[in-house]
Formats: C-alpha cells, structure tokens, sequence
C-alpha cells in the first residue's frame, strides 16, 4: 500500500475523478447558502443540495469535491478520546442523474486498489440488504468473493437526512489486522472496535423522501459518495488515529512546543493537547469563512470551541494567548488545498486572539467563582450545581454552558441545565419587556387591539402616494374604542387604507394629518399591528373627528422624504461596508429617521479611520453616479438567486419586495426610498463604536442633515478663527504657535518660582525659633505642590543643621503640611509623626509618618497659620 500524506491523498483522488470525466470544484464555504436546515456544512453532498435535487443546473453532470466539514455533536468528547473531532474534509465524487452504480462501484475498487495500492485481502464492503445489484457488480464485475460482501440493515446501510434525496448505500472496509481488534470471537465488518474501519460511503441516491416518511422513486438516480480525508490518511499512514495524521501531528507537536510537554506522557495533557489541536483546526477554518465568534447559532459554536481551547492552554499552563499562533500551524498545513487560508491569514489570527484576550480577561475570576460552586455544592453534599450560578457564569464571565458542564464533571458533579435555560428565558423576557414598555401601545391580545376585528388589515399605498381618501374605521381613546374624539384628545385611529408607513424593519413611523369635514388629527407616529392594522397615534388638533366618516389621510412629504435619504443611503452604506471590510459584514440591526440613520453590522473590531473615510467617499460616489432605484417583487428564491441581502434568521414570505440601486446594491427591504440614489445629496459619517460583542454602529447623516452639519462646523470654525483674531486658513497654526507660547510662559512661571522659594529660605531659616534648646522653623509656600514642599523641607533641615522644619501648603486649594528634624533632635525625642498629627488636626486633616519625616493632609486653609503655631507647642512637650 502507498504510503501518502494528507495532502497528496487529497489531489490523487481528485485527479483521478478528473480523468473520470469529473469537474474538480474548490471546496465550498462552511457557511451553508440559501439552507436553514444546516448550521455549517457537514458532508460533501450539503452543499450540492440544489443540484440533487434539480432546482439548479449543476456546472457539469460529473463533479468532485474535497469539502471542509465540521461536526459539533459530541463536543465534549474530542479530546477525551482520539477518535473524536470535529472538523475533517470529505472527499466527493458525485453523480447528478449521469453514472450510477455500475460506474461509481468499480471505480472506487479502481482507486482504492490500484491508485492507494491498498491490498485487496485488507478489504470488506458492506450493502444495503436489498440490493442484489450492488451484490451482483461487486462479486461479478469487481471480483470480491461473496464472503466479503456483507448485507446490513437500514439502520447501517441506508443514507437519508431529513426530507430529500436519499437512497441505499455501500461502505468499504479496511482490515487493520488483528491486533487492533477487540479479540471478541464475534468480531467482524460492523464491529465498533479499532479493527474494521469504514473509510467510504457511497449512496445511490435513487429515492426523494417526503415530510410524510413516503419514497418515491427519482426519474434520475444520481451517486453521491463521501470518503473522510483524515481516516483515509490514517490507514494509508499506518498510524493509530486523527491525531497522528502528518498535518494534524504537525499542529499537536506545534502545541506541545508551547506547552513544553511532551504527547504521550500523561494522559491528562494529552486531552488538552487533542482538544487544542483538533478545536484550532476547525475553528480557523469557521473564522477564514466568515463566522464570527457570537451568543448565537454558528457564531456560538466557534466561541464555544475557542474557549474551550483556551481553557485546555491555561490547564497545560500557556499563561499567554497563543491560539493565534497555533491557527498558524494549521494554515500552513492547509493553504495548499485553500489559499483562502493565506489571503485572510492576517484576519483570522485578528479574531482568534480577540476572542481570546477577550476571555482570558475573565477566565480567571469564572474559574474562581466556579471553584467556590463547586465547593459550595460539595459541601452541602449535592450532586448538582444550579442554574443560576450557571448562568450567572455564563452572563458575567463569558463561560458556554459545556465548558460549566465539562469543569463540573471533571469534579463529579453535574449542572441543572434545565434551571439555567429558564434563567436565561426570564433574561430574554426582560429584555423583550423593556422593549415592550418602550413602545406606545401594549399589543398582547388582552389588549384592545385583540378585541378588534381579526380580519380588517389596513391597505398600505404610501409606496405610490403621500395621501389617500380614507375611511376611519376605529378610533381608540385611553384603551376604548369610541365613535368620536374630539380637540385636544389624544387618540389612535385605524384607517380602511392609508399612506402613512407603519415603524418597521427599521424605519420609523410617517407623521402628518388626517382630515375630517370637521376637524382635523395631528399624526405624531404610526405603527403596525402584528395582523396588519396601522395606528395612527396622534392629537385632535381641531374640532371633531367620527368613527365611519370619509378623510383625507396626508403624510409629511418632506420627513418622509428625509427619511428615504437615509434609508437608502443605509443600503449603499452596506454594501460599502461589505466590499470595503469583507462579506462577514451582515446587518445587525437599523434605525432609519428624518434626522440620521444608525447602522449596525458584524465585524470584529472596529473600524480604522481609512476605512472609514473610504466608506463614506464609496457611498457619496454612489450618490453622485445617480443610480436609479428600482423595487421589484419577486419568489424569494429568485430574489436570493439574484444575490439579494437579507436579513440573518428574518422570516420573509413567498413573495418578497425587492430594492435595488443600479447594479451595486440589492437588498430585500419592505421600505420607502428615493427614485435616484442623488436625491440623497451627500452622506456625512459621524462615527464609529461598539455596540455588543462583534457589532459596530455607524451613525451618518444625508441630504439635509448633513448641510447642517458642515454648515455648523463651518460656523464654529468662523468662531474659533475670530477669537484668535485669525482667520480659518491660519487657526491651525495660530493655535500650534500659542500652544507653544503658553508652554515656554509655563516653563518661565515655574522657573520664577523656585527662584522666589530660594530667595526667601534665608528670610524663613532667620526666623527660626528656639525651644528647650530645639531649633524650629515654621512656614508656609503656598505656590509648592507636595513634592516641592517636601524638597523644600530637605533643603532647609540642611540648612538649619540641626532642628524641626514643618512646613504647609495650600497649593490647588488643598491643604498639605510637612515636618522634619534632624536626627540628632530625633535621638533628643523629636517625633515628626506625632507631630504632625497634632497639628494637622487643628486643619481638619489627619495623618503621621515616622520620627524624621512625616505628611499629612487638612481641609481647612484658614486654619493653615493657627496649625503651624501650634508646632512649637508639641515640640516643647516632647523634649524633657
Ligand atoms: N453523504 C454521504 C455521507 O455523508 C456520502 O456519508
């Protein structure tokens, strides 16, 4: 048998399948396109999901794939174990209604036998117990004698997933010979010892399974094969498993490097070296295609994986962040197969060590804390730590609930999950209440929207209208539905039709009137009720309006048109993002008013001043290049196949409405927006933050706004220049030119200042007073800072040779005192400590020190004078 590294095993079975008549596709995203069912990518076919099923023409009829996939479902026990991993690659040859059976058996024998060498004595296969056909082309065509062609059930032999293609299958077998068994004298093909590997599923996908569990038969049978990458190099390689894999090997030796261990030696390392290993192959492949570590869906499987590596480094204690440079590792192994790999190099070690840093941040305390439950627990003699201090480990200290789990297990005890979901149902309730308490009107339906009727849904025409004749059909006032409300009532009114958009998808609500014969209603706000009714919130601005009368419904053309700036530079504004940062970029979320627009989306870190001003000028050269903006409706699929963005995780109907600006940005998109892209005029971005982990917010102004902005900027600066009595050209250097000014000025006031201190040392050091043959000298520097006091101090005990200084300041309004002595006064019972605590007091302060030296600080500056006479005092008591 041939003896092959990964990555030449990877471009032999493509080659081969090329000269089979195949198209070699690159490997597709791990992010799965246009397919809810699917977190990430698990098998080779996920991804060829359309092509199977018809709904897209494939490329050719014959393809082959090597597809990075990743598999979450026993997390907890990668590493435990070398068997388990969670990210390989699967090699695919694929049949879309071309060859069938009798092409796709003998050429896998082809490959295995005669590229791979593999001996022919090693080899089993089993079928699915039915298919006497697969039975016949492998004992007749192939040649394997009927005692290695083994029939199995359902259960082994039949490959389905949810609704879809699916169809019986044939795995191939490789005997690692006899002691890698389990000895058992029943041990054979399907054993789940070390023994039999199965390396390669082929599936004849012949039958289409249907939400009722029912089969029909395809017109077309198609083949659909998957052969694990890392097992075929297991036995190609002779070695044991995954992890002694030459690429797998190089990352885990790279992490006993760090770890100054050695693989092998303990078993309790080797865990954590394996969950390293395996953790950083799979997540720097999930970061090159675009996820990013978040509390949900795919973005919550990386960060669980990276910090689940990072937790394994602190226990092999790597006390700095590395996984970074373990992502490295990988990306070398890998870079052949997936230069992508190299091009986002920069990225990828980026995240990775943000997400790290980020829990490195918290790890510690988590642990401390987690420590005390367990001990806790322990001690009260539980099995069983609590929801809510599991949650709380998850809230405040980042830590995903299986790491809790897996720390708690490693110490006996497990962990009430069901109590930390409720924990965290309550949170989200809170925050949907908060939410709730926000807007202007309660909707549950004990409210007295539930008590309308179910089936009147007001028509929206605002996309084609600023006003309508409408009918009033509710007028509700302080939660009753009444017929008439009349001046200075505050009302919310259901009309049968109206212009005026309802606050959705980001937009808010138009405002205007609606006019009676006899009175008229001041619309502050519109909202939209889940059953498609639009509130008019508003005040009765004049006279009478009734249920059942004909109005006018009229909306603020000019906000509204305020508003369409912003929307639609929001749109532009995305795409910006997109082709400037990357297409990891999604929204987050949205508000669009007449006065700004606030946009959220996805990205790791924030944006660098350059790509922020290449963003704006992306947009305001969209603006200018007058792109007309078109709406369409469409089947969500056709929209989706026309790359139309759209929001993650939102529920759109068959039918979608469509926004597309010239050929740069296609969004689905419910919103009313301009006719052209330059009716915005200009964008003007104000900034940059953070909002929540992986999302930044940009704020910007359009049209209006943003002339108010420059023209405000240009004011202040007209201001600036004429208090410089400059004008704007000049004020920049004017302003350098006094900074300096001030700075030489400051230079000169401190100068001058210890120049007054010194001069008057002499005048201070003449008024020195005896007491009980003690010299003592008393004074006040109100310029000295506490350093320059202390200095000043120094100065004149050497100068006095012998004796008590104290000094005080009330330099910056604070007041500070200082005393030293000699310590030839000190040997006589001098304190200064004492000292000055005494006298510190009488200024409302406190403090002490040692015998030669000693600080304190005081509240009262009137009392500075009366605090430093009282120092011979004390000297005299201390002196016998
Ligand atoms: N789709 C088949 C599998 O994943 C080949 O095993």
């Amino acid at each position: 048998m041939k003896k092959l590294g990964l990555n030449e095993l990877r471009e032999e079975y493509l080659k081969f399948f090329e000269s089979k008549g195949h198209l070699r596709l690159p490997s597709f995203s791990l992010i799965p396109q246009n397919d809810p069912s699917l977190l990430l990518i698990n098998s080779g076919m996920a991804p060829l999901k359309p092509y199977f099923t018809g709904d897209q023409e494939p490329p050719r009829r014959r393809v082959t794939t090597c597809q990075k996939c990743i598999r979450t479902p026993d997390i907890e026990n990668v590493g435990k174990t070398a068997r388990h991993g969670t990210f390989f690659e699967m090699l695919g040859n694929f049949s879309f209604g071309d060859y069938f059976k009798n092409e796709a058996i003998p050429w896998a024998w082809e490959f295995v036998t005669k590229v791979l060498e593999m001996p022919e004595d090693r080899l089993y296969v089993s079928i699915y117990e039915d298919d006497d056909e697969a039975f016949e082309i492998w004992n007749k065509k192939v040649g394997l004698s009927p005692d290695r062609i083994v029939r199995m059930g359902k259960a082994d032999n039949f490959w389905e997933h949810g609704t879809g293609p699916c169809g019986p299958c044939s795995e191939i077998y490789f005997d690692r010979g006899v002691d890698k068994g389990c000895g058992k004298p029943d041990c054979k093909v399907g054993c789940d010892c070390d023994r039999f590997i199965e390396f390669w599923n082929l599936v004849f996908t012949q039958f289409y399974r249907h939400e009722d569990g029912s089969y029909t038969r395809l017109a077309k049978p198609n083949i659909d094969t998957g052969m694990g990458l890392e097992r075929l190099a297991v036995i190609s390689q002779d070695v044991n498993n995954l992890f002694e894999v030459d690429t797998v090997r190089n990352v885990l030796n790279y992490v006993c490097k760090m770890a100054g261990v050695e693989y092998g030696q303990s078993e309790k390392a080797d865990i954590s070296i394996r969950v390293i290993t395996d953790h950083m192959r799979s997540t720097t492949m999930m970061v090159s295609d675009g996820v990013i570590p978040s509390n949900e869906g795919r973005g919550y499987v990386l960060r669980r994986l990276l910090r689940r590596a990072a937790r394994h480094g602190k226990l092999l204690g790597i006390d700095k962040p590395f996984l970074h440079d373990v992502a490295m590792v990988v990306i070398n192994e890998s870079r052949q197969a997936y230069p992508e790999l190299q091009e986002n190099a920069d990225y990828i070690r980026k995240v990775i060590s943000i997400e790290e840093e980020k829990f490195n941040a918290t790890i510690d305390q988590g642990l401390a804390i987690l420590n005390e439950f367990i001990e806790k627990t322990k001690a009260e003699n539980r099995k069983v730590i609590s929801g809510d201090m599991v949650f709380k480990l998850h809230d405040t200290y980042g830590f995903p609930l299986d790491l809790t789990r897996e720390i708690a297990g490693e110490n006996g005890l497990e962990i009430d999950e069901e109590g930390f979901q409720k924990e965290m149902a309550q949170q989200k309730q809170k925050a949907r209440d908060a939410l709730k308490n926000k807007g202007a009107a309660a909707w549950g339906d004990d409210s007295i929207y539930g008590k309308l009727d179910k089936n009147l849904k007001t028509e929206f025409v605002g996309y084609e209208t600023d006003e309508s004749d409408s009918k009033i059909v509710y007028i509700i006032k302080d939660d009753e539905i009444v017929e008439n409300a009349q001046e200075g009532e505050e009302v919310t009114i259901i009309l049968d039709r109206t212009p005026f958009y309802g606050e959705s998808g980001g937009q808010v609500g138009d405002t205007g009137y609606i006019k009676a014969a006899s009175g008229i209603v001041r619309v502050t706000d519109c909202k939209k009720t889940a059953d498609g009714k639009y509130l008019h919130i508003g005040v009765v601005e004049k006279g009478l309006v009734e249920a059942n009368e004909t109005v006018k419904a009229q909306i603020d053309s000019a906000r509204r048109m305020d508003i369409a700036r912003n929307h639609s530079a929001t749109h532009l504004l995305q795409k910006a993002l997109r082709n400037v940062l990357g297409t990891h970029v999604t929204q987050a979320g949205s508000l669009v008013e007449p006065g700004r627009l606030r946009f959220d989306f996805t990205h790791f870190s924030s944006v660098d001043p350059d790509d922020l001003r290449k963003i704006e000028q992306e947009v305001n050269e969209k603006i200018l290049e007058s792109l007309p903006v078109t709406v369409m409706e469409m089947p969500v699929d056709e929209a989706r196949k026309l790359g139309a963005m759209a929001l993650f995780g939102e529920k759109y109907g068959d039918i979608v409405r469509v926004v597309k600006m010239g050929d740069y940005s296609i969004e689905l998109c419910g919103g009313t927006h301009l006719k052209n892209t330059s009716q915005a005029g200009l964008i003007k971005i104000l900034g940059e933050s953070g909002v929540a982990s992986g999302i930044r917010r940009i704020e910007a102004l359009t049209g209006k706004a943003a002339i108010e902005y420059f023209n405000e900027r240009e004011r202040i600066l007209n201001e600036v220049a004429s208090a410089l009595k400059s004008n704007p050209q000049d004020s920049v250097k004017k302003v350098e030119s006094m900074a300096a000014q001030l700075k030489e000025a400051e230079k000169e006031i401190e100068k001058l200042r210890s120049k007054l201190v010194t001069s008057s040392i002499d005048d201070v050091l003449a008024k020195a007073v005896e007491v009980k043959g003690i010299k003592v000298v008393t004074a006040r520097f109100d310029q000295l800072d506490m350093e320059g006091l202390r200095n000043t101090g120094d100065t004149l005990k050497n100068k006095l040779g012998s004796g008590v200084v104290a000094l005080a300041t009330s330099y910056g309004g604070k007041v500070n005192f200082v005393v030293t002595a000699t310590k030839d006064v000190v040997e006589k019972g001098i304190h200064s400590g004492n000292i000055i605590r005494e006298v510190a007091k009488i200024a409302g302060g406190g403090g002490g020190g040692r015998p030669d030296m000693a600080q304190a600080g005081g509240k009262d500056v009137s009392k500075i004078d009366e605090a430093l006479s009282h120092v011979v005092n004390v000297v005299g008591t201390q002196v016998k």
